[in-house]
């Protein structure tokens, strides 16, 4: 199984911050935001990492992580998003490297507490498929929410104004050989983006997708608020504060 970071886009929501810098290159608290999501991926036993980066100071990315040795991998491998056409645009550019490889995909500005290892476990033991982790949230419509039928999510909405339930869908996803035909069905939304919850969606309506409910915390960092908290929790502690000093 292989793992991927996407840390393409262009940061606006993030101006000035992101003018001439990279947003998952910015510090939360002593690191800078990109390494908690590898981290995250290490930490789940994954060792072929390929980070998708785009926008501003995309060579900074190999300054700052050259080959991975911090994390102690052999290699790190990189792609380049041009734009932001969204999440499933830049997990599209890893199609040739990952093709025939099962995938866990983290986002570069998600932030866990924990480890994913359990839950990348039971992916590994699913026969197909996909799998997504969900977590209760204040403000489910910030992001995708699932709609739950008992235990069983039955679809997705991508920032919802009526959110149909308290769960939010993390930016951590796995998928199987079949992810790389779902993104190319998809259409650009009202955002003009690919959106992965669409891809989610394509799963869900197989009848192949999984979810367990993520333990410990979870923050994006992707706005001034959420990073601000995401700071805030790895400094009280957590957030794989085993990972490179
Ligand atoms: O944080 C979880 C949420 O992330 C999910 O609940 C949503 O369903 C999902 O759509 C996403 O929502 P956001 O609107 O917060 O995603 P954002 O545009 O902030 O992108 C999140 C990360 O994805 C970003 O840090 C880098 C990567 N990305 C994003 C875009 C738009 C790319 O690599 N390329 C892109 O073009």
């Amino acid at each position: 199984m292989k793992g991927i970071v996407l840390a393409g886009g262009l940061g606006t929501r993030m101006l000035p911050l992101t003018r001439v810098t990279n947003k998952h290159l910015l510090p939360v608290y002593d690191k800078p935001m990109v390494y908690y999501p590898i981290q995250a991926l290490v930490d789940a036993g994954l060792r072929d990492i390929m980070i998708v980066t785009g926008g501003n100071s995309a060579g900074d990315f190999l300054k700052l992580l050259g080959n991975g040795e911090d994390f102690g991998l052999k290699q790190i491998n990189y792609a380049y998003q041009k734009g932001e056409g969204g999440i499933a645009e830049a997990l599209g550019i890893c199609e040739q490297w990952a093709r025939g490889d099962r995938i866990a995909v983290v986002l570069g500005d998600n932030i866990i507490e924990r480890t994913i290892e359990r839950a990348v476990r039971n992916f590994q033991a699913q026969p197909r498929g996909a799998k997504i982790l969900l977590k209760e949230v204040p403000d489910p419509e910030r992001f995708g929410v699932p709609e739950l039928k008992g235990d069983r999510v039955v679809r997705i909405e991508e920032k919802p104004k009526q959110p149909k339930s308290r769960f939010a869908v993390v930016g951590i996803y796995m998928y199987d050989e079949q992810v790389w035909e779902f993104i190319k069905r998809c259409k650009p939304s009202g955002r003009g983006e690919l959106e992965i919850t669409d891809v989610n969606n394509f799963y869900i309506e197989q009848g192949t997708m999984s979810h367990d409910v993520l333990e410990g915390w979870w923050s994006d960092a992707g706005t001034f608020d959420s990073l601000l908290r995401a700071s805030t929790l790895v400094a009280k502690g957590g957030a794989n504060r085993k990972g490179p000093a």
